[in-house]
């Protein structure tokens, strides 16, 4: 076991979950904080049937600064932070921007104000490939032009790498690495974690792997007129464990001082853009199961294509996207499957 502590954000969550596993199995040590808002806590049972270590959990608000700091007194063990403690619905951010702009902007300042005092040597930021807006080229690169944002949530994105820039260029004593992610999808192998949503999901594969299983009468898919070969929307879909394995990466690099930078951004993605039709397609193929759907008019505010250029996250991380789509679909729909067996959906 590693001796450095690494405090996870958001770790009951989706993709922070998955993150938890490849740390504990890559020897670190994890301390979860989560307020529960958008997670369970049995999510914590599936970590521990996975890895076999229950790790370290607090319930609490990141951006109740006193709870922070009782934590960082309780274990002055952590070194590195990876902060996915967000709220990330768009429509949502539309009608409640002010909680929006509270939780994520607040959560990020708090941990940023308490890493000096308690000698945290680095902090991993999710960001989204959201920054591109509708890019002019693809593939996106980290140079490509940052757009302004078109929703509270996708701002809170722009605002939080501006102000980790800000901390940092003013002296900080601390490294940062900020991961542009793409479309996160599947589920762990095991799939005994994966995406669970609250309520009506609102991205694609929670809504289609629920339409498959009859728990939803049909997929909408959101319009077929676009520029694109087959008039839907394209996106860069990547596996969430090739994605928790990035953090991993990254958070050991600024524990090692690997880089001379103390701010790098990369982008977490295929470098394959894939339709919403495509996918439907990759699904029913790789697991057999048909998805109900129907083609709607388009969803305000969507972009109608991007993916990404991985190749600054292929060089000089030494990381890449491996899992094959169909992989990554049967990982999605296992895990259905099993909330189903579990009676939960
Ligand atoms: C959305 C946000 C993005 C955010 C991410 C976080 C927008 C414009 N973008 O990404 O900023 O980081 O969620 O979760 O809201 N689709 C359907 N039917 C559905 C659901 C989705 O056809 O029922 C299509 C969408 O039109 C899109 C693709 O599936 O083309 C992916 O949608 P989604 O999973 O919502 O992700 P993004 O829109 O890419």
């Amino acid at each position: 076991m590693k001796t450095e502590r690494i405090l996870v954000t958001g770790g009951t969550g989706y993709i922070g979950s998955h993150t938890v596993v490849e740390l504990q199995q890559a020897g670190y040590p994890v301390v979860i904080i989560d307020n529960l808002s958008n997670s369970d806590s049995a999510v914590l049972d599936g970590i521990e049937r996975i890895t076999g270590i229950r790790p370290d959990f607090v319930e609490a608000d990141c951006t109740d600064i006193e709870a922070l700091k009782a934590l960082f007194a309780k274990y002055p063990d952590i070194k590195g932070i990876i902060n996915f403690a967000a709220s990330k619905a768009v429509g949502e951010s539309m009608e409640k921007p002010i909680l929006y702009y509270r939780n994520n902007l607040n959560t990020l300042m708090n941990l940023l104000e308490l890493m000096a005092p308690n000698h945290v040597k680095g902090i991993v930021f999710s960001s989204s490939c959201t920054v591109y807006g509708e890019p002019d080229v693809n593939p996106v690169t980290e140079q490509s032009p940052i757009k302004k944002a078109t929703s509270p949530y996708g701002n809170t994105k722009q605002i939080s790498e501006e102000i980790i820039t800000d901390v940092i260029n003013a002296g900080a004593p601390f490294k940062s690495i900020i991961l542009r992610y793409f479309n996160p999808v599947g589920a762990h192998p095991s799939a005994e974690i994966g995406e669970l949503p609250n309520g009506v999901p609102q991205n694609l594969i929670p809504y289609l792997t629920q339409a498959a299983m009859g728990i939803r009468k049909e997929l909408s898919v959101f319009g077929n007129d676009y520029n694109t070969p087959d008039g839907s929307c394209i996106r860069d879909y990547i596996n969430v464990v090739d994605l928790a394995k990035a953090h991993v990466i990254a958070v050991e690099r600024m524990l090692q001082d690997k880089s001379e930078d103390k701010i790098e951004i990369f982008n977490l993605g295929t470098g394959n853009g894939v339709s919403v039709l495509e996918l439907i397609n990759a699904f029913e193929h790789a697991t057999g199961v048909k998805v109900p759907h129907k083609i709607v008019g388009r969803r305000a505010g969507d972009i109608e294509k991007v993916w990404a250029n991985p190749e600054h996250a292929n060089n000089v991380l030494g990381w890449k996207a491996e899992s094959d789509i169909e992989d990554t679909m049967r990982s999605a729909w296992a895990w259905q499957c099993r909330l189903r067996e579990r009676g939960i959906m």
